[in-house]
Parts: C-alpha cells; sequence; structure tokens
C-alpha cells in the first residue's frame, strides 16, 4: 500500500504529542455507536475486530458508552458499569494495542434521552421534568421521549460518582484515556442547556451554574485517569436530541473556560456540519461556534467534527483552528481512512441502513484499500 501523500493533506500526518501520548497523525475516530452490544451491554464479540481495523487513526474514541443503568437508553448500547462490562472491553483495547493504535472511550449518561422501559417503569432522569424535543430521524428507533423527572440535589453526588467508578473501569479495562460526553443532548449537555435546564439551584441558572455538574464531572473523572487523559466532547449548536440553548456563544464559551482551568487534555467540538456529507464541496461546517471560536479560550487540544472531509480537515488544522480532526460516517465505512487520505484514493460510502443493530455486516466488512483494489482487478 502507498503511503505517500499524493493528495497534499500533509498536516493531517504530522506527528502530535497530547500530553503522554504521540500520536502518528491528526486523524481521528469519532464516537460512533453502533448498538451492536448485547442486552446487559457487553460489547459484541466482533468489537475487537472492529476497532482494530481502524486503529491508524491517531485517536480512536470508542462509542459513547454508558456509566450506569441510570444513564442507559439505546438499545445495544455498551456500559461501563460491572465487572463484566470490563472484560467484554479488555479485548477491545488489547486487540487496539497490540495493531499499533490507542484509544479513549466516551462516557455518558442519557438522562431524558430514555424511557421507563429501562428502569423498571420509572421516569428517567434530567435536571428538569422537561422532555426532549422531537428526535432527529437518525435516532428514529428509539421509543418517544418521556417527561423525565428532575434530578433531586444529593442524587446528582451519584451522577459523578457514576462517572467516578466507570472512569476507574475503563482504565481497569485497558483504555488510554476518557473523553466525558458533554454534547448532543445527553445529560450533561442537557444540564448546560436552558433549554432543558430550569433549575433554581447551584446547578442552574447562570452558565457558571449550569456548567457545574460538567465541572464536577470533569473534575472526578481527572482525579482517577489524570487530566492529560481526560478530553470533553460538547457540540454548541446541534439540535440533535431536541437540545437547545438561547445563549450557545456564552454556554459553551463558559463551559470551555471552565474545562481549560481543570487542565482537561483536549476540547472535542462538533462543529455546526451538514450530516451525511462525504465530497469536499457539500462539507460545510459553519465557523460559528466551531473550533476556531473555542481556541482563545481553551489552552489545550482541540479537535474539530462533524462534516468534515479530507481538504476541510486540512484547512482546520493548517489555519490553526484544531490540532486533530475527527471523522465519523467516514470511518465506519473507511478502516483505513488515514491510507486512503493520504493516497489521494477513493471513499466507500456508509450505509445507513447499517448504521446501528445487526452483526458484521456493515461493521467489520468494510474493505481496506488493498483489498478493494484487489477485489477490483479480480
Ligand atoms: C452512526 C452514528 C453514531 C454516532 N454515535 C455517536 C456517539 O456515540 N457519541 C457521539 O458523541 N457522537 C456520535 N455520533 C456523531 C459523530 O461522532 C459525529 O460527530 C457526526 O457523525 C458528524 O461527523 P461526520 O460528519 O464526520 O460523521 C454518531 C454519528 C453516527 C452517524
Amino acid at each position: 500500500m502507498t503511503t505517500m501523500h499524493a493528495s497534499g493533506h500533509r498536516a493531517l500526518f504530522r506527528p502530535y504529542q497530547m500530553g503522554s501520548l504521540l500520536l502518528p497523525n491528526r486523524i481521528v475516530m469519532a464516537p460512533l455507536t453502533r448498538s451492536r452490544a448485547d442486552s446487559e451491554g457487553v460489547p459484541s464479540p466482533l468489537a475487537p475486530r472492529y476497532y482494530a481495523q481502524r486503529s491508524g487513526a491517531g485517536l480512536i474514541i470508542a462509542e459513547g458508552t454508558t456509566v450506569s443503568r441510570q444513564g442507559t437508553g439505546y438499545l445495544g448500547g455498551p456500559g461501563l458499569y460491572t465487572d463484566t462490562h470490563v472484560a467484554g472491553w479488555r479485548p477491545v483495547t488489547d486487540a487496539v494495542h497490540r495493531a499499533g493504535g490507542r484509544i479513549f472511550v466516551q462516557l455518558f449518561h442519557v438522562g431524558r434521552m430514555s424511557h421507563p422501559d429501562f428502569h423498571e417503569g420509572a421516569l428517567p432522569v434530567g435536571p428538569s421534568a422537561m422532555a426532549a424535543g422531537p428526535a432527529s430521524e437518525l435516532y428514529d428507533y428509539v421509543h418517544p421521549f418521556t417527561r423525565p423527572r428532575a434530578l433531586r440535589q444529593r442524587e446528582i453526588e451519584g451522577v459523578v460518582a457514576q462517572f467516578r467508578t466507570a472512569a476507574e473501569r475503563a482504565l481497569a479495562a485497558g483504555f488510554d484515556g476518557v473523553e466525558v460526553h458533554a454534547a448532543n443532548g445527553y445529560l450533561l449537555d442537557q444540564f448546560l442547556q436552558d433549554g432543558a435546564n430550569q433549575r433554581t439551584d447551584r446547578y442552574g441558572g447562570t452558565p457558571v451554574n449550569r456548567a457545574r455538574l460538567l465541572r464536577e464531572v470533569t473534575t472526578a473523572v481527572i482525579e482517577v485517569c489524570g487530566a492529560d487523559r481526560v478530553g470533553v466532547r460538547i457540540s454548541p449548536i446541534n439540535p440533535t436530541n431536541g437540545s437547545y440553548d438561547s445563549d450557545p456563544a456564552a454556554t459553551y464559551g463558559q463551559a470551555a473556560v471552565d474545562l481549560d482551568r481543570l487542565g482537561v487534555m483536549y476540547l472535542h467540538v462538533v462543529e455546526p456540519g451538514v450530516n451525511g456529507t462525504l465530497s469536499e464541496p457539500a462539507s460545510m461546517s459553519s465557523p460559528y461556534l466551531g473550533s476556531r471560536f473555542f481556541r482563545p479560550l481553551f489552552s489545550q487540544t482541540i479537535i474539530a467534527a462533524g462534516g468534515l472531509a479530507a481538504r476541510s480537515g486540512t484547512a482546520r488544522i493548517e489555519d490553526g483552528d484544531a490540532d486533530l480532526v475527527a471523522y465519523g460516517k467516514l470511518y465506519i465505512s473507511n478502516p483505513d481512512l488515514p491510507e486512503r487520505f493520504a493516497a489521494g484514493a477513493q471513499l466507500t460510502e456508509p450505509d445507513r441502513h447499517t448504521f446501528y443493530f445487526g452483526g458484521a455486516e456493515g461493521y467489520t466488512d468494510y474493505p481496506t484499500l488493498d483489498r478493494a483494489l484487489t477485489a477490483r482487478v479480480a
């Protein structure tokens, strides 16, 4: 296979020192829920192969993984709150490390994005008793959203403890670090956004108060992993999961400043982008509240994500907006994405029908460039 940078995307292939981790390139595999875990949240036996196939990434961020049963809301989603989960993840991290890769896990609590069926009939929890808006079409297989009950103050400590314990389990499972999921309208994002958080205690009201749970959770995870092994994902403008904030610049600007003070290693910014684009010209990530906005507010590594292709990702790095760039859908269908970018090779389109659930099809059977070429010649 060629490793020439025929396409001129050299910036993507400059190694990057992120804390104590040396990343061989700037290409990150974005966290991608694939809904192939068993009913108890144990990763699929195919997961080690799936992730190892993608270990050419500078960094893999494994799919959203729940910190507790209370934090679940999706069938087929993995967890990290039992020893069985740890045992299920261990082969994944081992396979990635054997293949020369690095892998973080994205930890989350879905909050109100759940249903009583997941909780023996009890209501899911959120910052306030407010239901999410209509779900995006990507997530249309879930139940309609329920009006949650507001978490009591003392229960919030429990949520922090869930993240802490899950971070301990993440290390026990061999992950190189943890990404705290504060994006896409899940619990931590629900607390951030005034469209979901109407609390009148110290967890609601001002941006500083709404960012309190994120600070507490991140502090706990840092105590377990060390700051240089912890990143946080945010999505300042993203209607996914019916989330909304009236002043995202103030809300997420505050969150970024707070996270910087905690010494978080990276801020992962989901930029307002157009979903589902593979071709360069159609990639229209908006600079508004994208990675550039956060550069002056956050001193460590910035990862940009959302609708990026090779050229736009290269531009983010060359323009100094981001240090690393994450790819989601492209990584589903191109296990060897860095090699393809380097060679300027054609990309495989992902098949949306196999994004979630099922087995190997659309999961571990996307060909590498070598195999695609051989197949074409044969
Ligand atoms: C099938 C699928 C599953 C996803 N799962 C997650 C997830 O678990 N956590 C998360 O933060 N984002 C998730 N996302 C969002 C992606 O990480 C990414 O931000 C989004 O797809 C935009 O980037 P892209 O245009 O490169 O795909 C998911 C997206 C897709 C398409």
